[in-house]
């Protein structure tokens, strides 16, 4: 689909980060925004940094149900109806799984598979009744080749990756199609919470700007890409799935041992 003047764009984690900066160049291309994101004041000032336009904001926390249908309902109304849906927001918290406070481990989950999951059961009858539409999936390197101290993280973005993949051939027909995006390491708030304890295969120094991200997303969007690799180099962790040895090895020589302590 073209993003263009009239588009009608839901994101979530609008707030901050990728959807912050993915929302403001849709909105640059003449897209109305409907922005969602738990913290009022972070959406109100991600809403105010926006290009003109007749944007709406709804704090929810996409990990409950009743708060995430009743704000993509609302969004839907007051935007009349949804082309694009961006299902962006996500949390992630690195750590040995033995060390791992379960509440970190369950706001993963909670927020990153069934927060996708609300999401999209929400949004989808709207968009198959306002005409064809595109839904776009933040799923992660991560999805494709789980990392150590990821476990739960990359157990999530594997979900997501699943999720999008299967319901890009089920929507056949319905005018809905679907792209799942795998960003490598991007420079957000993500990690701001824990920049001094990071896995050691994971550096600050590797995380690259959004506006790279940004710009390969809207024009997966208008290719109608099945997926977007950003950077391009992530596409080869998919080939874990068959020759993990081969993809342990490669890792070890790009990020250390730390990457894959085991070879065999
Ligand atoms: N940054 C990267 O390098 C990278 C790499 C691969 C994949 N990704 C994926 O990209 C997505 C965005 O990441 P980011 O780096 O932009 O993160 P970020 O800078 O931390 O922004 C996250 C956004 O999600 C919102 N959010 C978090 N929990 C939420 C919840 N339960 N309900 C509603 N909104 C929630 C946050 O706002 P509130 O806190 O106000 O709710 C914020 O707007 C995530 O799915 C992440 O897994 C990122």
């Amino acid at each position: 689909m073209r993003i263009q003047r009239g588009t009608r764009a839901v994101v979530t984690g609008a707030s901050r980060g990728i959807g912050r900066a993915l929302s403001v160049e849709l909105a640059r291309r003449g897209a109305r925004l409907g922005l969602m994101a738990r913290g009022k004041e972070g959406l109100e000032a991600a809403a105010a940094e926006l290009p003109a336009g007749d944007h709406v904001t709804a704090a929810a926390d996409v990990s409950k149900w009743g708060q995430t249908s009743r704000a993509i309902d609302r969004l839907a109304k007051r935007l009349d109806g949804i082309d694009l849906l961006v299902v962006n927001a996500g949390v992630l918290h690195y750590s040995p799984l033995m060390e791992q406070e379960l509440s970190d481990a369950e706001q993963m989950v909670k927020t990153n598979v069934f927060g996708t999951l609300y999401t999209v059961k929400a949004a989808l009858p709207h968009m198959v009744a306002s005409g064809p539409g595109h839904v776009v999936v933040l799923s992660s390197a991560a999805g494709l080749r789980s990392f150590p101290w990821g476990a739960v993280y990359g157990g999530t973005k594997a979900f997501d990756r699943g999720f999008a993949e299967a319901l890009r051939h089920e929507l056949a027909g319905t005018g809905i199609s679907v792209t799942t995006v795998y960003p490598g390491e991007y420079g957000t708030t993500i990690l701001a919470h824990q920049r001094d304890r990071l896995p050691a295969w994971r550096t600050n120094d590797e995380e690259r700007p959004v506006s790279e991200l940004v710009d390969a997303i809207v024009k997966g969007v208008e290719k109608d890409a099945r997926a977007v690799y950003a950077p391009r180099v992530v596409r080869i962790l998919g080939l874990s799935g068959i020759a993990p040895r081969l993809m342990d090895r490669l890792l070890v020589r790009i990020r250390g041992r730390a990457a894959a302590p085991r070879l065999d």
